[in-house]
């Protein structure tokens, strides 16, 4: 049994949607969260503070132990306030779930500088700002489980969502740099790609979903695997699940064992050579998962040394 007492989680954007049902599922299990949220509206304008002081009270009143946050993730100060929060109420930072988000949905040419910024200060600086400073306050504890929010429109895309996916994408440079810091000093760093109705996912089809059952796409499927993340029965760090209507599943970037040709004793690549060998390039059949960019590139000795 998956048992969080005495465990302190920070949720970001914890006043609706997904953030919401972490909160609760956390608080569930024991663990002392700060709800932290905005109260902004979807494009990330405005700020409510009636939003998360609802969670926090949503939880007191099922006995569990939340406290409200407001400021917004996308400020350096306001991640040191959320973290502080967490230190003067709880004394410690166990568990953070970097969830707060916001969407701006245009096609490429008529995407507004403005809103550029306000989806990549909430999702990526937002990734940074809070992170830090729950990091730091993780580290002399040698513990700690921090999880990422990504999306499948920054694995796999979608139309109208560049400077989302961009957001997106950019955490998962933060997050595969992070996990290898994170794991000298036992601190565990996980994603999740969620797919569920929201505010946020409001402009997705949902057409097929809407046949089946409304339990199907809610935010409340996501939260066991964000539970299980965050506890110390998982050990896994470095991992991003796509999580969704009842499925858990890995997602990855593998490399293709591809076309190879000896530079020392077959002479060099020529651009129509590639093109000759594009199948094998393509190839997905025995393709490889380097964990770490220094690993993919012993593969890629590995190779030389073993043709030679
Ligand atoms: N719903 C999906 O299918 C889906 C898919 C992939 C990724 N996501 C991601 O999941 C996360 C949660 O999204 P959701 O679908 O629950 O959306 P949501 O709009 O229901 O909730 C997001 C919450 O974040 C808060 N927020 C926005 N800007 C903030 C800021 N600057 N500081 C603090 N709080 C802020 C909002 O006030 C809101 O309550 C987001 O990161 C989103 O990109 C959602």
């Amino acid at each position: 049994m998956i048992d969080l007492t005495n465990r302190v989680a920070i949720v970001t954007g914890a006043g609706a949607g997904l953030g919401r049902s972490y909160a609760l599922a956390l608080a569930e299990r024991g663990a002392k969260v700060v709800v932290n949220d905005l109260g902004a509206q979807v494009d990330g304008a405005g700020s409510d503070s009636a939003r998360a002081n609802a969670v926090a009270d949503e939880i007191s009143a099922l006995g569990g132990t939340a406290v409200p946050e407001h400021s917004s993730v996308a400020t350096p100060e306001g991640g040191e306030a959320i973290v502080k929060r967490a230190l003067d109420a709880f004394g410690q930072v166990d568990i953070l779930v970097n969830n707060a988000g916001n969407i701006e949905l245009s096609s490429f040419p008529k995407l507004d500088v403005r809103a550029m910024a306000r989806v990549l200060d909430v999702h990526l600086g937002g990734a940074f700002y809070v992170t830090q400073p729950a990091y730091r306050a993780m580290l002399p504890r040698r513990c700690g489980s921090i999880i990422f929010t990504v999306s499948g429109v920054a694995t796999f895309g979608n139309l109208g969502a560049s400077v989302y996916g961009a957001a997106k994408g950019g955490i998962i440079g933060l997050f595969n740099v992070l996990k290898l810091e994170a794991a000298r000093h036992g601190i565990r760093v996980n994603a999740v790609a969620p797919m569920a109705q929201t505010r946020l996912a409001a402009d997705v089809d949902l057409e097929e979903y809407k046949a089946a059952t409304r339990r199907s796409i809610s935010p409340d499927l996501i939260a066991p695997a964000v539970v299980y993340l965050a506890s110390v029965e998982c050990e896994l760090t470095g991992e991003i699940w796509s999580v969704g209507s009842g499925s858990v599943a890995r997602l990855f970037v593998g490399r293709t064992a591809g076309y190879f040709k000896h530079p020392d004793e077959e002479g060099p690549l020529t651009p129509e050579e590639i093109a000759e060998h594009v199948a094998e390039i393509q190839d997905v059949n025995g393709f490889d998962i380097p964990e770490t960019w220094p690993e993919e590139w012993t593969m890629v000795l590995e190779r030389l040394r073993t043709d030679s």
